[in-house]
């Protein structure tokens, strides 16, 4: 299955450079007028991009997923479940994400370059093995069930926004990088899909307020600034109901 996610993130990657190549003149004027998390120096901190940052970070080393379960049991299973999904709405669950976002979302809480009081307490108590060893374990396990919406305005904004983007108003399609389900398109970006909408709509206006300070985040940036409240809203709802569980192509 390794072997599987790897030929769809070589296939993947490059046709995302071509894609993402508008968006960087977007991204340079936002980070130049980018507001700085408080009490962190991010002049002197070099920002990377995800795949560069998790070289960085762990090396080639693989995690081991019988050690990651006893360390999920202990210090995680109480918000995102033992099995990775959330005991919460409140909570995102972990279940099937992709390993490699899960271990550098960890090393960014625990370096505070994505500020979370809560993760960054947690984090600070894992060394960088025990990072890759929980998200190997929670990367294994299956999807819980989706979100089951009921409304029904809210989710044809929130459909249209998702799939087709708003190209007038700066908004790229959400398929392009995070799948058609949900799933990904690649191992560097997150699985999405059956998020609560509880959390989307709070991860979208974190991002928004640019608490995230690595590359990538910067495109995320980008688009949410085009993003009214109403838009975040709809289009958490709409992430909510998606169920693909490993990356997919775009269409
Ligand atoms: C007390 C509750 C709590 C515990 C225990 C906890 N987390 Fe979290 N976790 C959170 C909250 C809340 C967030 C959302 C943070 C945010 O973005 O504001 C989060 C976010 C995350 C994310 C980012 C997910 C994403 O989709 O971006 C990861 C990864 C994560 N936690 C892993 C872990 C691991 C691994 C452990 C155990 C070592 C753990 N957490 C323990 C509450 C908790
Ligand atoms: C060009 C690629 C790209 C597009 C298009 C894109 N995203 Fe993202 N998204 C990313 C990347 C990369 C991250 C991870 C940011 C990080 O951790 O630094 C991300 C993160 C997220 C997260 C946080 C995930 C988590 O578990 O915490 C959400 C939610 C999200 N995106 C929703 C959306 C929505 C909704 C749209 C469409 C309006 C969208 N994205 C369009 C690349 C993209």
């Amino acid at each position: 299955m390794a072997h599987k996610a790897k030929n769809i993130h070589a296939q993947t990657s490059s046709t995302w450079m071509k894609r993402i190549l508008p968006w960087i003149a977007v991204l340079a004027v936002s980070t130049t007028a980018n507001p700085v998390m408080a009490g962190t120096d991010v002049a002197a901190m070099e920002t990377k991009t995800i795949a560069a940052f998790h070289k960085d970070s762990f090396g080639n080393r693989q995690g081991n997923a019988v050690r990651g379960k006893q360390i999920a049991t202990q210090a995680c299973a109480q918000c995102h479940g033992a099995e990775g999904n959330a005991v919460s709405s409140a909570f995102p669950s972990l279940s099937a994400q992709l390993p490699n976002y899960l271990a550098s979302q960890l090393m960014l809480f625990k370096t505070g370059q994505r500020r979370s009081p809560v993760m960054h307490a947690i984090a600070t108590n894992l060394a960088a093995g025990d990072m890759l060893d929980v998200a190997a374990y929670y990367a294994s396990q299956s999807p819980g069930k989706p979100y089951e919406s009921t409304n029904a305005e809210l989710l044809a904004h929130g459909e249209k926004l998702y799939r087709e983007g708003d190209l007038k108003r700066g908004i790229p399609a959400c398929t392009w990088c995070h799948g058609p389900g949900g799933g990904a398109t690649s191992s560097i970006f997150p699985r999405i899909g059956g998020q609560s909408p509880i959390y989307l709509e709070v991860v979208l206006d974190v991002l928004k307020t640019k608490q995230f300070h690595i590359q990538e985040a910067y495109v995320m940036k980008a688009i949410l600034t085009n993003l009214s409240r109403e838009d975040i809203k709809a289009v958490s709802e709409y992430t909510s109901t998606l169920t693909a569980a490993k990356p997919e192509s775009t269409r």
